[in-house]
């Protein structure tokens, strides 16, 4: 079954994503969607700030997967691919895309947008749902460390079309993932993403490390030898390139 869509606008609000989960707790249903033209508090990951100009999209929105807490990597890594699709439609150069682990979608090496999954479980550690929320710089971005779209498009685009596109993408990589499970969408997802053999650092809670990046697991984990050829599993952290 498709998810049904069903969007809620609003000219600002301090995150998207706080008022999506408040959604979740009425028990609004799965394709609940919240999109603000600007936000005041907009939050990235690990805390930080995310600036929300406007023009640019904001949106969170609502998923009742069915499973483990596992699976909310996946859930990031599967929304990367359906953005990253819809980006590349856009772009008059396919090369310059690239997926960075976890969830970031660079263009030329300076991030283009962002995802934050926040979930609630249920007493039994399955998910109850998953609140997946989507920044993407389309006309503006942060100097120095953002890219925006329209300056790599081929074409003009409206954020109307953009945001349907991408709920669409969403939609089609949901479905293969209740229906196959991860396999296929770990595939797209090294597909766009940067190449095995890339030297990488990871910055942990209180620690780096560095290593070659080797791909993902079958959870969506980071996997990386270090310089002893041991294979080492990230669960979470932050890469540089
Ligand atoms: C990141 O890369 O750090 C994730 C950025 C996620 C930003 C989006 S904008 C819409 C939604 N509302 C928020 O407050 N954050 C997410």
């Amino acid at each position: 079954m498709p998810v049904v869509w069903h969007i809620e606008t609003h000219d600002t609000l301090p995150s998207t994503q706080d008022t999506l989960k408040e959604r979740a707790r009425q028990g609004k249903p799965e394709g609940t969607v919240v999109q603000a033209i600007t936000q005041t508090a907009g939050r990235g990951r690990h805390g930080r700030n995310w600036v929300s100009e406007k023009g640019n999209l904001y949106i969170s929105l609502l998923l009742k997967p069915a499973g483990e807490a596992r699976f909310i990597g996946q859930m990031g890594l599967l929304t990367g691919v359906a953005l990253a699709e819809t980006i590349l439609k856009y772009l008059e150069n396919p090369d310059v895309l690239t997926l960075k682990w976890p969830n970031d979608i660079l263009l030329e090496g300076m991030k283009c947008a962002g995802i934050l999954v926040e979930t609630q479980l249920t007493p039994k550690n399955t998910l109850s749902w998953v609140g997946i929320g989507i920044g993407v710089n389309l006309v503006t971005a942060p100097a120095g460390t953002g890219r925006s779209l329209d300056k790599y498009a081929a074409k003009e685009f409206s954020m109307i079309a953009f945001r349907t596109t991408l709920l669409s993408n969403i939609d089609k990589y949901y479905a293969l993932w209740s229906k196959e499970g991860f396999e296929k969408i770990k595939e797209k997802w090294l597909e766009y993403a940067h190449k095995k053999g890339t030297r990488v650092k990871v910055k942990l809670a209180g620690r780096t490390e560095e290593g070659t990046f080797q791909g993902i697991d079958d959870d969506g984990n980071l996997l990386l030898t270090d310089s002893h050829l041991n294979l080492k599993k990230i669960t979470a952290g932050e890469v540089y390139l």
